[in-house]
């Protein structure tokens, strides 16, 4: 390719958020590479998008393909410069953290954290040769951490951390990072949490539901009605492109007012009166007799104590 228009890679953008990216992207006439991990993804992709969008597969936690997406965007750039990576891929892992299945914290740890960092190293000296950008897809969850969400916001709590440290690693060679943080959204990560809480749940001790069964009622209930009320990926896309494009980008962007007023909770609430806050907007149990469940027809015991039936529904999904 022989454009001099400046490069840019969306990680995840098959759906949501990175889609909205990539296209916003595409749109502003940057030459977007676009990460997803299905040929069919880039294919629609490149359905919405100018000829100029380029889909690429990429797994965050496959070294190989983060290796081969290097190639591909270092070849892609002819003439031009390397303007920014948008590290938007992430997935929600939830779900009491006494009983969460540590195989699945490390997932969750995989690709929202060490996938960041392998496509960050990948991509940096492309990126110092042309003073591009690192954005990276936080969560309001990262600053204020939220019950039954604890993989998640902890993960999104790293990314805070890590981008504090690039961000002052990376100054003398003048390479900005941003770290978004949405409130909540309307993207597939919902209906995607719901299921994997769904499968968990169908092999979840007895035990997760005596003990938490009520609290993740209320979560589920109160998971619904964020979930119809998330704003569009679009106002994340405007945030993105201001990162990448400014004279002048913000370090942090709070997208949605959800996310503007959990961050001035954070800043100006000692974090008991927070608590609390949280106990009666969620409405969450705070005693023992309370936080099991109510009799739960959904689950039965077994003879080798584990839940059968449908657990109850929407008891994991993460925290945005
Ligand atoms: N929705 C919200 O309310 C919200 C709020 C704050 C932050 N965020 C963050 O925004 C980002 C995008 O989420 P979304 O809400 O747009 O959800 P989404 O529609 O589920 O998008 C997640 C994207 O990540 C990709 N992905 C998952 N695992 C991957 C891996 N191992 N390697 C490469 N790509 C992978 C998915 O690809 P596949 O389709 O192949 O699975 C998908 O393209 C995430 O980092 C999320 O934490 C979302």
């Amino acid at each position: 390719m022989s454009s001099t228009e400046d490069v840019v890679l969306v990680t995840g953008a098959s759906t949501g958020i990175g889609r909205a990216c990539a296209l916003r992207l595409d749109q502003a006439g940057l030459r977007v590479v676009a990460g997803v991990r299905r040929a069919a993804d880039g294919q629609a992709l490149r359905a919405a998008s100018s000829d100029r969008l380029r889909p690429v597969i990429l797994d965050v936690t496959d070294a190989a393909a983060i290796a081969a997406a290097a190639d591909l965007v270092r070849g892609e750039l002819g003439g031009a410069r390397l303007a920014g990576i948008v590290n938007n891929a992430g997935i929600g892992v939830g779900g009491p953290l006494e009983f969460v299945p540590l195989d699945h914290l490390r997932r969750q740890f995989e690709v929202n954290v060490v996938g960041v960092v392998a496509v960050i190293q990948a991509f940096l000296p492309m990126l110092r040769e042309g003073r591009g950008r690192i954005v990276t897809m936080g969560s309001i969850g990262g600053r204020v951490g939220q019950p039954f969400a604890a993989p998640y916001t902890a993960s999104k709590h790293a990314l805070e951390a890590m981008s504090d440290a690039l961000r002052l690693e990376l100054k003398p060679w003048h390479i900005e990072v941003c770290l978004i943080e949405p409130g909540n959204i309307a993207t597939p990560i919902w209906e995607k949490g719901m299921r994997t809480a769904d499968a968990l749940a169908r092999s979840a001790p007895q035990r997760v539901f005596q003990l938490y069964g009520r609290a993740l009622e209320v979560m589920s209930e109160l998971l619904a009605r964020q979930e119809a009320s998330g704003i569009p990926p679009d106002r994340v896309a405007d945030a993105v492109l201001h990162a990448l494009t400014s004279r002048r980008p913000k370090t942090r962007y709070l997208v949605g007012s959800d996310a503007r007023v959990l961050a001035l909770l954070r800043t100006v609430l000692p974090d008991r009166w927070r608590d609390e806050l949280i106990l009666r907007y969620t409405k969450l149990p705070r005693d023992e007799a309370a936080v099991a469940a109510r009799k739960t027809p959904a689950t039965r015991a077994t003879t080798n104590g584990r839940a059968t039936t449908r657990a109850p529904k929407r008891r994991a999904k993460a925290a945005r």
